[in-house]
């Protein structure tokens, strides 16, 4: 784990002006990494998030013999060896601070001829397995977790998978996708529905790479015994990054602050629809799309916000932007309510719980429940808060400081490494004022 590190978020003294672009979208470029390695001939992936989580997952796939260049920050060469052509590792896979890395490749290992153990850190250790393991096991897969049913995990190899109909009882787009990894090497057929639809990257992906799919909104289905072929993919700026830039600029009086080429696809973009019902004032210009994905530039201006209850429907369409959400009800007029959000107590953090006790620390009155909270919008006091080494709790913090009326100590901040490297210069380059402690 990178050591501790602490910022100290102080007061704008100007508004967020300027263009920016923030780094690529983690989502994609993890799956980018694991369909070209699995795939026959050699992708070129542009846009790659250089962040410690895909760095993981591509060190992964080195270790089972996958040769990856890197000739650009930004670009990989990945040579795929085939859907078969991955080689028994030395050693157990990390995967670090990401569940999705190792979510996913419990479904890509669960179908290999070797044995594997995945791995991870403080945080990644604590996190439910269950949700994967359960579904592989109806699969075929023999997977062992710790009794309390977290990792490590124990992958045994040489199981012959037989394809499942899912009904998943999580909005996880991390279980879908390891199940319909999974199902890449699995006889017959593979369905997964889901109680609420989740980002389709996988199923997009697929598609791409030439591996029959037949996908809609919370729908997906493929068969097994088919070929993945190489393919080139740009990845878009990940909107869960940009988010932090959108509630910045959107509190800071007279900020307009433009973020370009941002990932726009509607199942990650549930933020803009809850932020605009707050009052926010966020144009999305130059519409277009790459690689399959719609692609926007954000153009934010400074508006007041008010409190709203906050829509189940949005929820699993904005699952990571929470943290910066309690960020923006607590600047709101009037109180912000969040329900049908439990999986916030399984992330990276237990989120709701960091984000209330960090709020409060602020001044600002709010009550927590089971599966969401109630914000009780007012003036952001300086103060000291835990982000849990949780990234997304750390950037969010970065925010509040931004608007409170004194500097704001945020402790424990190195992991904003493994979705956003450069967050502090380019924070400090539109207008924040963020420092190491
Ligand atoms: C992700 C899915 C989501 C999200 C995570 C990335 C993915 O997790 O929170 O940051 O890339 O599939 P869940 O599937 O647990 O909701």
């Amino acid at each position: 784990m990178s050591e501790r590190l602490d910022w100290v978020a102080s007061p704008t003294a100007r508004p967020l002006r300027g263009e920016i672009a923030v780094p690529g979208d983690k989502s994609i470029s993890h799956r980018a990494i694991m369909l070209s390695a699995l795939a026959d001939g050699t992708s070129r992936i542009t846009g790659f998030l250089e962040g410690e989580d895909t760095h993981a997952t591509a060190r992964i796939f080195a270790q089972m013999g996958v040769r990856i260049e890197a000739p650009l920050s930004g670009e990989r060469i990945v040579h795929g060896i085939g859907l078969h052509g991955l080689r028994a590792p030395e050693g157990v896979l990390d995967c670090g601070n990401s569940g999705t890395a190792m979510r996913l490749l419990c479904g890509v290992l669960a179908g290999q001829a070797f044995d594997s153990v995945l791995t991870g850190d403080e945080s990644l250790s604590r996190r439910p397995m269950q949700r994967v393991a359960k579904p592989l096991a109806q699969m075929g897969a023999s997977i062992e977790l710790a009794e309390t049913g977290t990792p490590p995990l124990r992958i045994r190899g040489g199981r012959s998978l037989r394809g499942i109909e899912y009904a998943s009882p999580i909005a996880s787009a991390q279980v879908k996708s390891a199940v319909l990894l999974a199902g890449l090497y699995a006889d017959g057929q593979t369905s997964v529905t889901e109680s609420r639809p989740t980002r389709d990257y996988t199923e997009r992906m697929l598609a791409a790479f030439g591996w029959p799919i037949e996908s809609g909104p919370g729908r997906a289905q493929l068969s097994g015994g088919h070929a993945l072929y190489a393919t080139d993919i740009d990845v878009p700026a990940d909107f869960s990054s940009a988010a932090f830039f959108v509630v910045a600029a959107t509190l800071v009086p007279g900020s307009e602050l433009v973020l370009r080429h941002v990932g726009m696809n509607p199942r990650r973009t549930g933020l803009l629809h809850v932020l605009r019902a707050m009052g926010a004032n966020i144009a999305e210009e130059k519409q277009r799309e790459t690689g399959g994905e719609p692609v926007a530039d954000l153009v934010v201006r400074y508006a007041p916000l008010r409190g709203i209850d906050v829509p189940v429907a949005h929820v699993a369409d904005m699952i990571d932007e929470f943290p910066v959400l309690f960020v923006a009800a607590a600047c709101a007029e009037g109180v912000t309510k969040i329900q049908g959000a439990e999986e916030l107590r399984v992330k990276e953090s237990d989120r709701i719980a960091v984000m209330a006790t960090g709020l409060r620390a602020l001044g600002i009155r709010v009550d927590e429940s089971q599966d969401g909270a109630m914000i009780d919008g007012s003036r952001l006091r300086g103060g000291r808060v835990e982000s849990h080494g949780d990234h997304r709790c750390a950037m969010a913090f970065a925010v509040a400081g931004a608007v409170a009326n004194a500097p704001v100590t945020i402790r424990d901040c190195a992991n904003v490494a493994t979705s956003f490297p450069g967050f502090v210069d380019l924070a400090n380059g539109c207008g924040l004022a963020l420092r190491t402690a």
